[in-house]
This record gives structure tokens, sequence and C-alpha cells, in this order.
């Protein structure tokens, strides 16, 4: 598919892979419109993105700028939405679980307020992540909420095909600025983190919009994911 003259549609589109992803439709000449909280953070972006605020857990204000920005090629959200909780589930502070699924309502408004602004042909495309499918210890909303993103993709990708096609993107440990620990530290965490992947080291966020930019243009290709992983799905628990 030939990305010339498409709008694309990215929440989350202002930092690491959904910035990457913004930069690699531009660079192949689509208009793309890059949204978050604070859009400001995304800094210098070449000519083709243009940026817009938009909370996705707000639905009043995600449906206002999908109906603005209709009709729309290419829609993706990578919006990691709030928090995330960590730990055991045993020990799991509730409320902490329970914010973590603020992921689900924002990828949930921009598909639910999104599609029927997706032109015929189209796509929507959601970033989910490994731990949906192979959950390490500690990460069971990470894996619940992923799993429930993939588990909205495949269902809503019946109901708006043949139309538009909707996929999901699972990515292991990529190196952005959600980890916001820098220097050595950083370095060990991604070490650890990755050592048992067959691949044992942390992605970028270009290999993940590589994967991205593939379920956008195969235009044989809906209700699946694309693991960009390093091998963590088959790596031991
Ligand atoms: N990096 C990893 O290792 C990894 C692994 C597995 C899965 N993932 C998933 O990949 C996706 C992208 O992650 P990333 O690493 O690229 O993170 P990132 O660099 O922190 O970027 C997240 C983007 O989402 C936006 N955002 C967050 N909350 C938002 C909200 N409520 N409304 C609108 N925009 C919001 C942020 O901008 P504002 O703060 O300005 O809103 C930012 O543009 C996430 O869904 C994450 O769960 C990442």
């Amino acid at each position: 598919m030939d990305l010339s003259g498409k709008k694309a549609v990215v929440f989350g589109g202002t930092s690491g892979i959904g910035l990457a992803t913004c930069l690699l439709l531009a660079g192949d000449g689509a208009e793309v419109i890059a949204l978050s909280r604070k859009p400001d953070k995304a800094g210098g972006l070449p000519n083709g993105i243009t940026t817009y605020a938009c909370d996705v857990r707000d639905h009043k204000a995600v449906e206002t700028i999908l109906n603005e920005l209709s009709p729309i090629d290419i829609l993706v959200t990578t919006a990691t939405g709030g928090k995330r909780a960590y730990g055991p589930f045993l020990e799991m502070d509730m409320d902490g679980y329970k914010a973590s699924f603020d992921k689900l309502w924002g990828y949930a408004n921009v598909v639910r307020f999104g599609a029927k602004n997706v032109s015929d042909g189209g796509s929507i495309t959601l970033v989910s992540g490994a731990p949906a499918r192979n959950c390490q210890p500690g990460q069971v909303a990470l894996s619940s909420v992923g799993g429930a993103v993939e588990a909205m993709m495949r269902a809503v990708a019946r109901e708006v095909a043949p139309r538009i096609r909707v996929n999901a993107v699972s990515p292991g440990t990529i190196d952005t600025p959600m980890v916001l620990v820098q220097g050595t530290e950083r370095q060990e965490l991604y070490r650890k983190t990755t050592k048992n992947n067959l691949i044992p080291r942390a992605g970028t966020a270009d290999e993940v919009a590589q994967g991205i930019i593939f379920v956008i243009k195969n235009k044989f290709v809906t209700g699946i994911t694309v693991d960009v992983d390093g091998g963590w799905l088959l790596r031991e628990p």
C-alpha cells in the first residue's frame, strides 16, 4: 500500500513507539497527526506531522477530535493511558490494578469513536505487550491489560471486516522514554529484563514501528498480533 497522501492519526504519537511510527509514516508521505496529553514533548518534528493535545481517557474529547479529523485512513494508538501496577496478584493494591486498565479504556475510546471515521480500506492498529501471552513474575497487571487489548482487537476485527482491518503489535522490552531511569541504572535494568530473551537486548522504538507499518501496509492481515519482542514469548519464565 502506498502511504503517500494518506491521513494517519496516532494517539501516543509524541514519544517512543508512537513517535517512531509517526516518523516512518511521514517518511512514506502520509499526512500525520500525533496526539497526546502534552504533545510539546515530541520536540521538533519534520514536515508532515502536526500535533494535538488529547487525553485518550476522555471519551468526549476523543470522539470530538476523531470526528474533526475524519476521514482517517490509518488509525494507531500506542498511548499508555496512565500508571501501571507491578507485583504479585495476591499482594496487589486493587486501585493500582484497576488503574492499569486506563490503557484499555483509552484504546477502547479510540476504537469505539474512531472506527466509523476510518475510510473504507483503512486500518486500526493497537499496541499490546509481550506479558499478555508470557507473563513474567510481577507482571499480572500488564498481562491482564495486554490480553484484554488483544481480545478487543480480535472481536472488533470481526465486526468491521471487510471494510477496515484491525491488528495489534506486541512489543517486548523496548528502550523508550517510558523508562525514566538513566545511565548505568537504565543499562542494568534492560540487561536484567532481557537476559533470558532469545535476543538478549532491549529493542528500539523503530523496530516496533516497523511492525506497525507492516500491518498498516499489508492488506491481507486482520485480527493478528505481530510480536516484536526479541523472542520473549519463547523464553523461560
Ligand atoms: N516500552 C516498552 O518496553 C513496552 C513494552 C511493551 C508494551 N509497550 C506498550 O507500547 C506502547 C507505547 O509505549 P512507549 O514505550 O512508546 O511509551 P512512551 O515513550 O512513554 O510513550 C507513550 C505515549 O503515550 C502518550 N500517553 C500516555 N498516556 C496518555 C493519555 N492518557 N492520553 C493520551 N496520550 C497518552 C504519551 O504522551 P503524554 O504523556 O503527553 O500523554 C506518549 O506520547 C504502550 O501502550 C506500552 O504499554 C511498551
